[in-house]
């Protein structure tokens, strides 16, 4: 023979369960929640706080009895009996005048009342509270009741919370590998572009001008064929340079043997001579090497914002930092140029987009600092780790 107390209990915990199930969203879960509990335990009053996660303060997220407007009230951490709940991760159980040295900031004539943790790894979410006005105290039984039926809501706000960081990681994922492919494919779209138009068509035009050295040799005019030799030389010489600096932008040999400083350095200077602006460079990176895939990174926003400082700022100058501080790398590249706009955005123009994407993905920072006819700081700071 279950007592009848006990029979109670176990009908209250079975239609909690029951309406966990079928409920779809947290907000209906709580609400149930708290008016079940509330009900079976014979409350007057009753509320769920949930802990925001950002700013630690307790909100009142679901109230059963008291006013409609008590609902999104916040309680700093630690203030009142929640407060010390939520802080300590231990239920309390008060009755009639409180003068709990423990509470700060409590009504004293606070009927008898309930306040539980709710809480998933040992990690406070949030608080159920129940008061009762009149009538019988709360006794450890009720608390007992209480903190199974808290339990149970706990396990819905753990695996909402899971649920959502699962989808959002699952969106990410899908959205950075579309990204990170549609990347990929582009920049082998440029790469074949630049030796079908470039290299492809210089070589054919210096095939062409041999054959005519060879038909001026096999009649006897030397000087016009050494003359076109000495500009097929010249060409190969153009080839060879142009060669070079094709494979330092898709890839400097050097930034993986000698590192992101001395890499960068070069870059800065190769580009600043060819269009004709002073480049500065400085470094405390010191002689370690960072993780590859940070100084790639690095590598290609210094790079993306050279192009654009030639392309857009009409600069004389262009200053290149390296700094470390703390465990954080950090990258500044000042023009002296024309600055821009950054409230309208250019559509189809993503060299900015994919610096700050891939900035962040690394979890980084990145900011552009345009300074309208003073010319743009940009800056990436990226940790170490
Ligand atoms: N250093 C800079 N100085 C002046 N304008 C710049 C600079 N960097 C970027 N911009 C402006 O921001 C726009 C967007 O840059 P970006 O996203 O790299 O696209 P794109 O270089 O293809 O135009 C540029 O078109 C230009 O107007
Ligand atoms: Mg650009």
């Amino acid at each position: 023979v279950v007592a009848e107390g006990s029979r109670r209990e176990l009908e209250a915990i079975a239609r909690l369960s029951r309406s966990l199930l079928e409920a779809t969203d947290l907000g209906e879960q709580l609400g149930l929640s708290i008016r079940l509990a509330a009900d079976a335990l014979d409350a007057d009053r009753g509320s769920i706080m949930l802990v925001d996660l950002e700013s630690g303060e307790l909100e009142i997220t679901y109230a059963e009895g008291p006013p409609e407007e008590m609902v999104g009230q916040t309680v700093p951490r630690g203030d009142g009996i929640a407060g010390w709940v939520a802080l300590h991760n231990e239920p309390v159980v008060v009755h009639g005048e409180v003068e709990d040295p423990r509470f700060e900031g409590v009504n004293p004539s606070l009927k008898s009342a309930l306040s539980i943790p709710m809480f998933s790894n040992g990690i406070v979410l949030g608080v159920l509270n129940l008061v009762r006005e009149s009538g019988e105290r709360f006794e450890e039984e009720d608390l007992r009741f209480a903190t199974s039926l808290t339990d149970m809501a706990s396990v819905a706000i753990e695996k909402a919370s899971l649920y959502a960081r699962l989808r959002d990681r699952e969106a990410r994922m899908s959205r950075l590998l579309e990204a990170a492919i549609g990347a990929q494919e582009q920049e082998r779209r440029r790469i074949a572009a630049e030796i079908h138009d470039g290299f492809l068509q210089d070589l054919s035009g210096m095939f062409l001008k041999i054959e005519r050295t060879r038909s001026l040799l096999q009649r006897g005019q030397v000087d016009e064929a050494i003359e076109i030799t000495e500009g097929v030389q010249n060409d190969i010489r153009d080839q060879v340079k142009g060669i070079r600096d094709f494979i330092f932008e898709v890839r400097p040999p050097s930034l993986d043997q000698i590192g992101l400083a001395p890499t960068m350095e070069a870059m800065l200077n190769r580009v600043a001579s060819d269009n004709g602006l002073k480049g500065y460079f400085s470094s405390d990176l010191g002689p370690d090497r960072l993780v590859e895939s940070i100084e790639t990174i690095l590598y290609r926003t210094a790079q993306e914002a050279l192009r654009n400082v030639i392309k857009h700022a009409g600069a004389t100058e262009v200053y290149v930092k390296l700094d470390r501080k703390d465990s954080r790398v950090i990258l500044e590249i000042e023009d002296n140029g024309v600055g821009f706009d950054t409230s309208t955005k250019k559509k189809g123009h993503f060299g900015m987009d994919t610096m700050r994407e891939r900035i962040e993905l690394a979890g980084g920072d990145f900011h552009v600092m345009p300074r309208p006819g003073r010319g743009t700081i940009l800056s990436a700071i990226l940790p170490l780790e």
